[in-house]
């Protein structure tokens, strides 16, 4: 919901088309940006030791998640290593307790990834089980926010989420849980819905009621380079917090400052979750690829527990608030889907009020760029 006041120098134009619509673009992405960023997954308090395993479905890359009897959250490769099964299926995800049990020939593994049993193997020649413990993926938690990195990270999740460490002061993201979610399925590119949330220029358009509670002129964007973009936008003087009628439904948020208590944020994390933080509440994004066209949006609202155990907490206005914005926005994403589909069409040039997006654009170009010398893949197209 972002835009600067400053200036786009240098007449940056949209993404080409290519990038929106081809599957080898979207295959590229894998391997360029999916594997080699850290991965919002879910909030740590999603994972409980008595709970059940948390799976993990990003195209092929299916995992699990699971907190151990020592407390720490775990990420694990979902299949079997004896020939392959899936471990953890929709089905018993939430019946699995400290034993982890392969559905296909029952070898068991603990919820630190260590094979305890193989029925049958101890004659199989030089069978140690040692050497067959579950795969494991690099998980870090920032704040209560669970990440996972596919491949080896160059730097750690702290190091990652630094420009937005000193804008996380006051609002306390460790203590906050799920109150609500809300699934979405977008038939547009992932781009597409991290571009439209990076700018406010639809907003007059597009979302007449937000533009009420948050004049898009208020906007501001304090970090406006690199994988992760935003700033604060004023609230109205005659409302609290983003809801239909622009009332708080919650308390405030512990240790906001006055100044905070009369924004809210917005913030993209590169390649997969949006940060909004409310005077009341913080709503989070999460996106996952589906295809060119399609993606999942999952919306949480996240609220202080002091807030949830209030006589009469009821969020719904903040829930339907976002509700709407959300389709909103959804369908202006799927509208360019389609535009841009068209054989003819050609990238426009972006306006003042699209400076983030350009931020994005560069960034997302950098990294489909990298180690591009060695390897040139397939009808890459350069950008004008
Ligand atoms: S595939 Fe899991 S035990 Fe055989
Ligand atoms: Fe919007």
């Amino acid at each position: 919901m972002n835009h600067s006041s400053s200036r786009s120098a240098n007449g940056n134009k949209a993404l080409l088309r290519d990038y929106v619509i081809s599957p080898a673009i979207f295959e590229l992405e894998s391997e360029q940006i999916f594997n080699r960023h850290w991965r919002y997954v879910c909030r740590s308090s999603e994972i409980s030791e008595s709970s059940g395993l948390y799976r993990v479905d990003w195209l092929n890359e299916r995992l699990f998640l699971a907190r151990g009897e020592d407390g720490q959250v775990r990420a694990f490769r979902n299949f079997c290593r004896h020939r392959g099964s899936e471990l953890v299926t929709a089905e018993n995800c939430n019946t699995m307790g400290s034993r982890i049990q392969c559905p296909y020939h029952a070898w068991t593994y603990d919820r630190s990834g260590k094979l305890l049993a193989a029925p049958n193997m101890s004659d199989a020649n030089g069978f140690d089980a040692e050497q067959w413990g579950l795969k494991s993926v690099k998980c870090e938690v920032w704040h209560g926010f669970v990440f996972v990195h596919l491949s080896d990270p160059s730097e750690r999740l702290a190091e990652f989420l630094a420009p937005l460490e000193s804008h996380a002061t006051g609002w306390n993201f460790e203590d906050l849980v799920v109150a609500r979610e809300i699934d979405y399925c977008v038939q547009a590119n992932w781009k597409l819905i991290f571009q439209n949330y990076n700018e406010c220029y639809h907003c007059p358009t597009v979302h007449p009621a937000l533009n009420r509670l948050t004049p898009f002129q208020g906007a501001t964007n304090d970090i406006a380079d690199g994988p992760i973009l935003g700033g604060p936008m004023l609230l109205s003087d005659d409302c609290q917090t983003m809801s239909t009628d622009g009332r708080r439904v919650g308390k405030y948020l512990p240790g906001l400052s006055e100044e905070q208590q009369r924004m809210v944020a917005y913030y993209t994390l590169f390649p997969g979750l949006f940060i909004s933080p409310h005077p009341d509440y913080i709503l989070l994004h999460r996106m996952e690829r589906k295809a060119t066209d399609e993606t999942r949006v999952v919306c949480q609202f996240l609220f202080h527990p002091d807030s949830i155990s209030e006589p009469g907490f009821d969020p719904t206005s903040a829930v339907e608030f976002w509700d709407l914005t959300n389709q909103q926005d959804w369908r202006v994403c799927e509208l360019a889907q389609r535009g841009i589909c068209d054989s003819s069409y050609e990238p426009g040039p972006y306006s003042d009020l699209e400076s983030v997006v350009a931020s994005f654009d560069r960034y997302y170009l950098a990294q489909m760029d990298r180690d591009y010398h060695e390897r040139p893949p397939i009808g890459f197209p350069r950008s004008s």
